[in-house]
């Protein structure tokens, strides 16, 4: 007899071939003859949930990434077989499972072709480590399929021929291609003969994805534990698959107040109170807008969360106060190392609670953070969080700091190999029991979630903000997000702009970068070209660390100054533009940044197109990422485009040069787009909002324009009180009509438009407003610009 006391590598498992199917409502499940099932789920028509164990027992199915509002239901479910498949067929899709192996391939219900097939298709190898198994899947790469998505990765847009890994890491001063770096987001969206589809690998462990790297038509996934478990989108447009996998894991929960859209200013760190006070001041005697200022890690005492160095903050409520006082909203730090002190309250509580992570031997998980020892409160525990969520009391409903900045929730963990916790340290996992390797790339979304519940707690009436380094997919129903320790040079800035494009693109787009770089400092030149860019991401904020110097707009020459006032004085008028755009992304799961390949993804040319981008519905940026440039070349999609700075006209679909001085960056309009703005204000509610700009871009057809409105913060909305304009124009060679359509029972503080006509090609002569003459003398003939009643329903402009 032999003894086989070494291990034994199994190496590659596949199942074998189906024994039995069965369904129950909307769940089909495919048994195999060594007791591999497979379990697919019709969660929409164009959405299949995969699902596989080699055990023939599932685990229990929990999931923080799937949201509790993701929608479900399907119009059509016919499941047929012929001699080799079982035939899944929905009004979408059609599935085929292959009897022998349980591969599926996946086609368009309408056309037929083939959107997905498995080359290898599951299969597994056994963890004699561990238990369980590293889960694989592996597909084959369809004719010109390229592939996008997977969050911050710090790369081309177009990730084909490249591998990724999945383990949510601290990453200071990361560079282009770093991997992995602090977020988790596994979903990729693959694109080809103009269609679109997207894979949701929902599993938390570390996982990995493979574009045709190690092998030339190979696309595949694998995780070291857990299941295969994932999700198939089908668009076949890219913004289907996009706002599906949004729904599918959560849209933000609340809109932001309009202030968390304006211009935020950090810096690591701003203390004692009297400097918090000098740069706030700065701010409005020269006239930069600003709505919120940070206090970094400096304003506790010894750094421990939730109190106050005394000494640099003797009121903190008092400053809090004066700074509103001059709209500026406070955001404070908060990290998830607890100091190891008897005599700090919150680390008592923690103790005697049980609510620190521990090691699978018993003792707490210890690491070094800022404040030196600490231990790391288990957020996965639903206890916990509502706990963490009781500790904001003070800070938010009375001091009144406005919004809360979680950050090293990794967790990153100085000095250790690996910058975190160690594998067998245990989590609750809202009772699922688990190690850190499951929970590790939750963590600091459990964090997040938990600081959201806080503040939306103690923030009541008002909507909370919070800010988060680390996440997984379903973050972004919580929190906003910036991209991390990123470095002050020219390539950061095109590692940035890639880095909120590629986030939109995954679902998360309240995103943005440290403007001008967290590490090193830049000049003026790089620093005012980051703002240009700065300025049309969903969150805008300057941040640096302390020890390279002042990065406020006005620590350069007054000519950066005079630029970098302009551009955020620009985003301030577009706000309302903005704040459109985010409900539009709240609601439908649209993203606020569209790649040019989601813009427009039937021109091949957009596929490697990394620059350029289209900030909400209408406008087209394209950054300049080089020192000296009086310009650049950039790509125009289909369409006539028209400048905003003097409205000429470009038509679209091919690459040309465009002047951009420094004082200037390529912006360009849709045609037919109508542009709403405010006023510029020095901060959300300095003014009174007694006008809205209309900037109406005329054109030779149809287009369609929104504005969405409400009370800027506050939960009345959710009850109706908001107010949406859908705006129509037509455009004719002598005419251009805008209709308006309005919903919603919010009544905005204006009552009149400024209608402001660009590029209409005829003299007018005419005006009917609501089928009765416009008084000609009240049009401004030189601007083509007029007044009309916000109430108007219908204006005709004749020649
Ligand atoms: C981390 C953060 C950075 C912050 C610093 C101090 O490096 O990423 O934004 O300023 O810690 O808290």
């Amino acid at each position: 007899m032999i003894l086989n006391t070494e291990l034994e590598y199994k190496g590659n498992l596949f199942p074998s071939k189906i024994v039995s199917y069965k369904k129950d409502v909307d769940t089909l499940y495919f048994t195999s003859e060594n007791d591999v099932v497979l379990q697919v789920t019709v969660e929409r028509d164009s959405v299949l949930r995969f699902r596989f164990t080699t055990t023939s027992i599932f685990e229990n199915d929990f999931s923080y990434a799937i949201s509790q509002y993701a929608s479900k239901g399907f119009n059509h479910l016919e499941v047929t077989e012929d001699d080799e498949n079982y035939i899944i067929t929905t009004s979408k899709l059609i599935c085929h499972i292959s009897k022998l192996d349980m591969r599926t391939s996946i086609f368009d219900a309408k056309d037929k072709t083939l959107i997905s097939q498995d080359e290898l298709g599951f299969h597994w190898e056994e963890s004699y480590e561990y238990g369980g198994n590293i889960v694989k899947m592996s597909k084959s790469t369809l004719d010109g399929e390229s592939y996008y998505g997977l969050g911050d990765k710090p790369v081309h847009n177009n990730l084909k021929g490249k591998r990724f890994e999945n383990w949510v890491t601290d990453s200071y001063a990361f560079g282009r291609d770093t991997d992995p770096i602090y977020k988790t987001i596994p979903f990729y969206i693959g694109l080809h003969h103009k269609k679109a589809y997207g894979i949701f690998f929902d599993n938390t462990f570390r996982s990995f994805f493979d574009f045709c790297h190690e092998r030339r038509n190979i696309a595949s996934f694998w995780a070291q534990g857990g299941e295969m478990n994932y999700y198939f989108i089908y668009g076949p447009q890219m913004s289907d698959v996009v706002s599906n996998y949004t729904d599918l894991t959560g849209k933000p929960q609340d809109l932001p107040p309009l202030w968390a859209l304006g211009y935020h200013q950090c810096k690591w760190s701003y203390y004692p109170e009297s400097k918090v006070k000098e740069v706030a001041k700065t701010f409005r005697d020269l006239k930069i807008p600003c709505d919120a200022i940070y206090l970094d890690i400096d304003y506790m005492e010894g750094f421990r969360c939730f109190t106050w160095n005394k000494e640099h903050f003797p009121n903190p409520k008092k400053m809090v106060k004066e700074l509103a006082d001059d709209g500026f909203k406070t955001i404070a730090i908060i990290d998830p190392g607890i100091k190891i002190d008897k005599d700090y309250s919150v680390y008592q509580e923690g103790l005697e609670k049980d609510y620190f992570c521990k090691r699978a031997d018993g003792p707490y998980m210890k690491g070094k953070v800022w404040p030196g020892e600490c231990y790391f409160p288990d957020f996965t525990n639903p206890e916990v969080r509502e706990w963490w969520a009781d500790l904001f009391k003070e800070l938010i409903e009375d001091i009144g700091v406005k919004g809360v900045w979680n950050d090293m929730n990794e967790p990153a963990v100085m000095d250790v190999p690996g910058k975190t916790f160690p594998n067998d340290v245990r989590h609750n996992y809202d009772g699922n029991n688990c190690s850190h390797r499951k929970a590790h790339n939750i963590y600091g979304m459990q964090m997040a979630r938990a600081t959201y519940h806080g503040l939306k707690k103690f923030s009541y009436p008002k909507r909370p903000f919070v800010i988060t380094r680390a996440a997984y997919s379903g973050t972004q129903r919580y929190s906003s997000t910036w991209t991390g320790d990123n470095v002050a040079t020219w390539e950061h800035l095109s590692i940035a702009n890639a880095q909120a494009q590629r986030m939109c693109l995954s679902g998360f787009s309240f995103v943005g970068s440290d403007i001008g770089g967290f590490a090193e400092q830049p000049n003026g030149e790089l620093y005012t070209r980051w703002i240009q860019l700065g300025i049309f991401h969903p969150f805008c904020r300057t941040h640096s660390s302390g020890d390279h110097g002042d990065q406020e707009p006005y620590a350069f020459d007054s000519n950066v100054t005079n630029i970098v006032r302009k551009f955020i004085e620009i985003r301030y008028q577009l706000l309302p533009y903005l704040y459109t755009a985010f409900w539009r992304y709240a609601k439908e799961g649209i993203p606020i940044l569209k790649s040019l390949v989601l813009f427009d993804q039937e021109d091949t040319h957009s596929h490697y197109r990394n620059d350029e981008f289209v900030f909400g519905e209408k406008i087209l940026v394209c950054p300049i990422l080089e020192p000296n440039a009086k310009g650049r070349r950039m790509y125009f999609p289909t369409g006539n485009w028209y400048s905003f700075w003097n409205t000429e006209i470009v038509k679209g679909g091919e690459e040309k040069w465009v002047d951009a001085d420094i004082d200037s960056l390529p912006i360009y309009i849709k045609e037919g787009a109508i542009i709403p703005k405010y006023p510029i204000q020095q901060y959300v509610g300095e003014k009174v909002i007694d006008e809205l700009k209309l900037d109406v871009y005329f054109k030779l057809g149809k287009e369609k324009s929104q504005v969405y409105e409400d009370a800027h913060d506050g939960y009345d909305y959710k009850k109706g009180r908001y107010s949406l304009r859908n705006f129509s124009l037509v455009g004719k060679k002598d005419s251009l009509t805008i209709q308006q359509y309005k919903s919603g029972k919010f009544i905005t503080e204006y009552n009149t438009f400024e209608i402001n006509l660009h590029g209409v090609p005829f003299k007018i002569t005419k005006i009917m407003v609501d089928n009765e003459a416009f008084d000609m003398n009240k049009l401004n003939i030189k601007e083509n610009k007029f007044i009309v009643s916000k109430e108007f329903t219908d204006i005709k402009i004749m020649s």
